[in-house]
């Protein structure tokens, strides 16, 4: 066992971790296997990323350099995908990078990467619930249905965000099993529309579009940017804000994360897996290769079909067919984003349940919340919470522009977890890893390294909301987690024992 530690360091072994799914009032059923893990994989990460930031990213940050981007940001997220890879095959838990840092980096910390990872994905949830609506209505539109304009997206109480996220809760609540068989038909559909864009955008493709493909920097005073809306890491440097160019590419990366953020719930549902050391591995990195692929080829594709300037930031796979009189593969493309949307929120919601989970069961958030339900095999108390403020806070908040809120909590989960590796190797060598990181310690903290770069390529105004979010976050640990946890009542017994 591993040396314990008091107070805020403390760690919860290995060992206490995997006990806490043995006891059969707090256990979920494994029913998954490794191709139930890559489609979940897919199911949340190709999404709102592709099918509407894309456009946006290339049209205001990068031109056809967004390729570039999509490059970037994904080898950031293959060597995150390593460190979480090699986590998952030893510690196959629920909670994915909370559980992990618990076991390494101790409670604070893992309270702040649960707390995060929690609100990043209810509110991952909400924002891909919202582009949803956009689309829902685009597609109904298309097919000459009129949807209220009133109970639309831009109004005050969007009903079509709220009825998904009830509907797809409802799902969740009945069984994951049963939400994966829904998740696995939707990803299909998502999937030849992504190739479907792919091929036939092929013969749309206009070369001088790829000129030039990194577009000269410009200055952002003109379009109306202001410090708050300049990556911080232009404000640090005293650089003139500004787009394109190579500086462009890269903040464009740490926008287009967005897109990637998903392969990681994967390790979410780990204790769900019938053999989670082989398996989730293999689930994680496979998930991100398909996408990688895909994500490449479609930027390349769009941005060679229309010029940069003239992208559609809404719906830029749709527009650039239908600018070319193929209104039906535009209707197409629409009803997957549709389809392909709803997955990424189910998925979403379901990783906050599990982290939620998580926690509770160890005593950092009111532990009776925990209960796993007899019937349905999943937490079900837990489910309806979560279910309600997603559904709340996609139908009365305005659209705007938190994907970048979404980036900065999942890259310091990323951050963390790719530290924790090089910590547990050292910590607890003799555990068995059935998956390695190559090159530990460089790997795991060249990944570090990277997703701080593209932190601070996120905008000042992102921090600000982030600072205000983590100490929020310090305020509920001191107030409740750090007295009620499982853990430290545990020593405390100890203690008075002796
Ligand atoms: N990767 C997910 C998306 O693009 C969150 O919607």
């Amino acid at each position: 066992m591993s040396r314990t530690r008091t107070g805020l360091l403390r760690t919860k072994s290995i060992e206490q971790s995997l006990a806490s799914g043995d006891d059969p009032e707090f256990a979920l059923k494994k029913n998954l296997t490794a191709l139930d893990l890559t489609v979940f994989g897919v199911g949340v990460v190709i999404g709102a990323g592709i099918f509407t930031l894309t456009g946006r990213v290339a049209a205001d940050y990068a031109g056809p350099g967004v390729v570039f981007s999509f490059g970037i940001a994904a080898i950031c997220c293959a060597l995150a995908a390593l460190c979480y890879a090699e986590f998952a095959s030893t510690l196959p838990m629920s909670g994915s990078a909370y559980t992990f840092s618990y076991a390494t980096l101790g409670e604070l910390v893992a309270w702040i990467i649960g707390w995060d990872l929690l609100l990043e994905l209810m509110l991952g949830a909400s924002v891909v619930a919202q582009g949803w609506s956009t689309y829902f209505v685009t597609l109904l539109d298309q097919l000459g249905v009129t949807w209220p304009a009133s109970l639309g997206p831009d109004a005050t109480f969007n009903l079509a965000a709220f009825l998904l996220v009830a509907v797809l809760g409802a799902l969740i609540a009945f069984g994951i099993k049963e939400s994966l068989r829904v998740n696995l038909v939707l990803v299909a559909v998502k999937l030849f529309v992504v190739l479907f864009v792919i091929v036939a955008g092929l013969f749309y493709i206009d070369g001088s579009n790829y000129t030039p493909f990194v577009p000269d920097a410009a200055g952002t005073a003109e379009t109306g940017g202001t410090w708050l809306t300049a990556p911080l890491v232009q404000l640090l440097f005293g650089i003139e804000p500004q787009v394109y160019g190579v500086l462009g590419v890269v903040s464009a990366a740490s926008v287009v994360f967005f897109a990637y953020i998903g392969f990681d719930v994967v390790a979410t549902t780990a204790e769900e897996a019938r053999n989670p050391q082989r398996d989730l591995p293999r689930g994680i990195l496979g998930s991100l290769a398909i996408c990688t692929v895909l994500y490449i080829a479609v930027a390349l594709v769009i941005v060679g079909m229309v010029n940069y300037r003239d992208i559609d930031p809404e719906a830029a796979l749709a527009r650039a067919f239908i600018d070319r009189g193929q209104d039906g593969i535009g209707t197409l493309i629409s009803a997957g984003a549709v389809a392909g949307l709803t997955t990424v929120v189910m998925t979403l919601m379901i990783g906050a349940v599990r982290v939620f989970f998580a926690m509770a069961r160890d005593g950092l958030l009111p532990v009776r919340l925990a209960r796993v339900d007899r019937r349905t095999g999943t937490p079900l108390t837990i489910t309806i919470g979560i279910v309600v403020v997603v559904a709340l806070v996609a139908s009365l908040t305005p659209i705007g522009k938190l994907e970048e809120m979404v980036n900065i909590g999942t890259l310091t989960a990323f951050l963390l977890v790719s530290l924790a590796v090089p910590v547990l190797r050292r910590s607890r060598p003799d555990l068995e890893r059935s998956f390695r990181v190559p090159l530990s310690p460089v790997l795991p903290v060249l990944s570090a390294l990277i997703c701080f770069y593209l932190m601070l390529n996120l905008s000042a105004e992102t921090w600000l909301r982030f600072l205000v979010w983590m100490a929020l976050g310090f305020a509920l640990y001191f107030v409740y987690g750090r007295s009620h946890a499982k853990l430290g009542r545990a020593e405390a017994g100890a203690a008075a024992r002796d």
